[in-house]
């Protein structure tokens, strides 16, 4: 995925993702923060979600319910929420010359419906070519954890949506798919341990995007 789109915008794309209960949201205040006291503008954003009508559909995909969501119709379902979803917001942020920063994105798509629903990679692939094709991130930071390390965390939290009560194999098949993202595409996706406390994810977050920023202004950006 080298083409992310540059010559068409002047903005970057963050993405963060991460196993249930990595402190995602956490981390992702920090991040925007961050970049704020380097004089960035950042739409801080999120998926699935974003729009009105996005979010109406990220209702629609984490209320349980007695009938079962078809895995096909969960995909397409994300799919949808995410062509709305840069229509609205990312691309227009991004040709605005702002950052955006996105509480997941495609990378999820892949690993939840790809691989913990085993709908495998090739159709997501397809989905993902259709809606934004021309357009991936330019930083993806993966919050990894040990499945039980977070289920415990999800846990503590409270009521639990319509993933969150999946059983332990699939949220191994979600990590797996995440490693194997991020063996695929080591530059662009950069795996964070985030099994120890806030201060030292939080450090290795920042190092993180320091590292991306001295990368981006080398290349004039
Ligand atoms: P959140 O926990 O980050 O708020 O995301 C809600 C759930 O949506 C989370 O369990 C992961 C799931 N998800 C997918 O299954 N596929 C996707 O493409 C995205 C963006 C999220």
């Amino acid at each position: 995925m080298a083409d992310s789109g540059r010559a068409h915008r002047r903005g970057r794309f963050i993405t963060v993702e991460g196993s249930e209960g990595a402190g995602k949201s956490t981390h992702l205040a920090s991040l925007v923060a961050h970049l704020e006291a380097h004089g960035i503008e950042v739409v801080s954003t999120r998926e699935p979600g974003g729009t009105p009508l996005a979010e109406a559909i990220r209702d629609l995909l984490l209320a349980r319910r007695e009938e079962t969501l078809d895995a096909l119709a969960e995909l397409l379902l994300m799919f949808a929420g995410r062509a709305q979803h840069l229509a609205e917001v990312i691309r227009p942020a991004l040709a605005a010359g702002r950052w955006v920063v996105c509480d997941r994105f495609t990378d999820a798509s892949f690993a939840y419906q790809g691989a913990g629903r085993e709908m495998g990679h090739a159709t997501v692939a397809t989905l993902a070519k259709l809606v934004h094709g021309d357009l991936n991130p330019d930083l993806t930071l993966y919050l990894d954890l040990p499945r039980d390390v977070g289920l415990a965390r999800t846990r503590r939290r409270g009521e639990l949506d319509r993933f969150e009560v999946e059983n332990a194999a699939f949220f191994d098949r979600v990590r797996q798919g995440y490693l194997d993202l991020a063996a695929a595409e080591p530059e662009r996706i950069q795996t964070l341990d985030a099994s120890g406390d806030l201060d030292t994810v939080r450090a290795g977050v920042i190092a993180a995007i320091d590292a991306f920023l001295a990368r981006t202004q080398g290349q004039g950006a």
